[in-house]
């Protein structure tokens, strides 16, 4: 296993406050993954600008130099990967590290199978804990010898040079899963087929059409024919949506002159929480950037908002997967009821997301049931004060940063070294912001 982040790290948030002011969030964790892994993989040199120097994208990062890739870094933001072709990476001797980052070790497990050399997974002890057969069972139908332990990490690829294309049907809504099999697809013989239950992010498709690959999308089936090669391109990554969305909800909360976020991204398979943020009456304007961006990208800006609670459709859960946790604070300050069901998938993130929101909630004296695959919450009488802790997930304990701007006493969340994973700068951002936040 990894080294642990320092579990003591705290985050004091006083209550109230108000933000305004224009920001520019960290680049896309997601895209970022992709522009190394694909850039890896191709032939010729990949530029990526906007990259997302966090803790998880460094550990693809650094897992592609010990595959013999060689990578260099102009600047924070900048990075070239100098790509030779799937046929040169080599095997490492060392287990690759994925830290905290389950797109890395999941993507990671597609790229790897159908390589000739032997590798090992290893992940922190939040990783070590998720669940990894959603991507070996499938790959194992393709030919790859891939062992868990009793379904998660380590995984142990025994070197494979003959995987074949597969009809698969995802069990989950799971862009890791897609994303992972159309990986192992571009090095197995004929064409791999993947068949979405419902859709989910869609950037794996979109940089591999950048690289020079064809991807047939028909319906919810996304589809590659296996041997194409991958030509280096240059990879501009936008801001984090996800990143964005603290802030999103911070403006609702307190912008009382309105917050305007910079250059998102706002690939429409990642803006489910946009959706239900209107739906309870939000003062949320799109500014979309013109031109043929592989990612649409678009000025956000939102000024403070009523919101009433909803029931949000489930449509929309895979759209907004990994913003439940800031959009169960908006849900805390809506007046009436909201419900969430059908996000059991909550439940393998980072942490347990439905039971860690739950907890910090009712510390905060917010009426919530815990439900199997969702949560319900009674909001509208704003948070107290107390300690929180975030279970060593980033998004949780940004979450209840955030809520500090409608807190009637401050707010203290414990064991947050891992907003480092996708949001580095979030404090000193925050602050200037007008967050009344300090590190301990
Ligand atoms: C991601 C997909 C989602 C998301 C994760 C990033 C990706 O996971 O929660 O943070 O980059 O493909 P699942 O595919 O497991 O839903």
């Amino acid at each position: 296993m990894s080294s642990a982040a320092d579990t003591r790290a705290r985050l004091r948030v006083a209550g109230g406050g108000s933000i305004s002011g224009e920001l520019t969030v960290p680049g896309d964790k997601s895209i970022s993954h992709r522009a190394l892994m694909l850039g890896g993989l191709a032939e010729g040199d990949t530029h990526i600008s906007g990259f997302l120097a966090g803790a998880d994208c460094l550990s693809t990062l650094r897992a592609l130099e010990a595959l013999g890739v060689r990578i260099e870094r102009p600047s924070p933001e900048q990075v070239v990967v100098h790509g030779r072709g799937a046929a040169a990476l080599s095997g490492s001797s060392a287990p690759l590290d994925m830290g905290n980052a389950g797109t890395a070790m999941r993507l990671f497990m597609g790229l790897l199978a159908p390589q000739p050399f032997d590798s090992v997974l290893i992940g922190d002890e939040s990783l070590m804990r998720r669940p990894m057969e959603r991507v070996a069972a499938p790959l194992r139908q393709m030919g790859a010898r891939i062992e868990t332990r009793e379904g998660r990490p380590p995984v142990h690829i025994r070197g494979t040079p003959s995987l074949h294309g597969i009809d698969f049907h995802l069990p989950v809504a799971s862009a890791q899963v897609k994303s992972a099999l159309l990986l192992a697809g571009l090095g197995a013989s004929g064409r791999t087929r993947v068949t979405e239950p419902a859709p989910t992010r869609d950037h794996t498709e979109r940089m591999l059409g950048a690289f020079g690959v064809t991807v047939q999308r028909d319906g919810a089936r996304v589809s590659l024919e296996g041997g194409q090669r991958l030509r280096g391109t240059s990879v501009h990554v936008p801001a984090d949506f996800s990143s964005a969305a603290f802030f999103i909800v911070a403006g609702l909360i307190a912008a009382q002159r309105g917050l305007l976020l910079r250059n998102v991204g706002v690939n429409p398979t990642r803006t489910g929480l946009l959706e239900m943020l209107k739906l309870m009456g939000a003062d949320i304007q799109l500014h979309p950037h013109a031109g043929e961006a592989v990612e649409p990208t678009a000025d956000i800006e939102v000024r403070k908002s009523r919101l009433r609670g909803i029931h949000v459709p489930r449509e929309l859960v895979p759209l907004a997967i990994d913003e439940f946790p800031i959009f169960f604070i908006a849900a805390a300050l809506a007046d009436g009821e909201t419900t969430v069901r059908g996000a059991e998938e909550l439940r393998v993130k980072e942490s347990d997301r439905l039971a860690a929101m739950a907890e910090g909630l009712t510390t905060l004296g917010v009426d919530n049931h815990l439900l199997d695959d969702g949560l319900w919450i009674r909001g509208g009488s704003g948070f107290g004060g107390g300690t929180i802790e975030s279970h060593g997930d980033h998004r949780i304990a940004m979450a209840f940063a955030i809520a500090g701007l409608a807190a009637r006493a401050p707010i203290e969340i414990r064991d947050v070294a891992n907003v480092a994973t996708s949001f580095p700068g979030f404090v000193e951002l925050a602050r200037a912001a007008g967050l009344g936040l300090e590190a301990l």
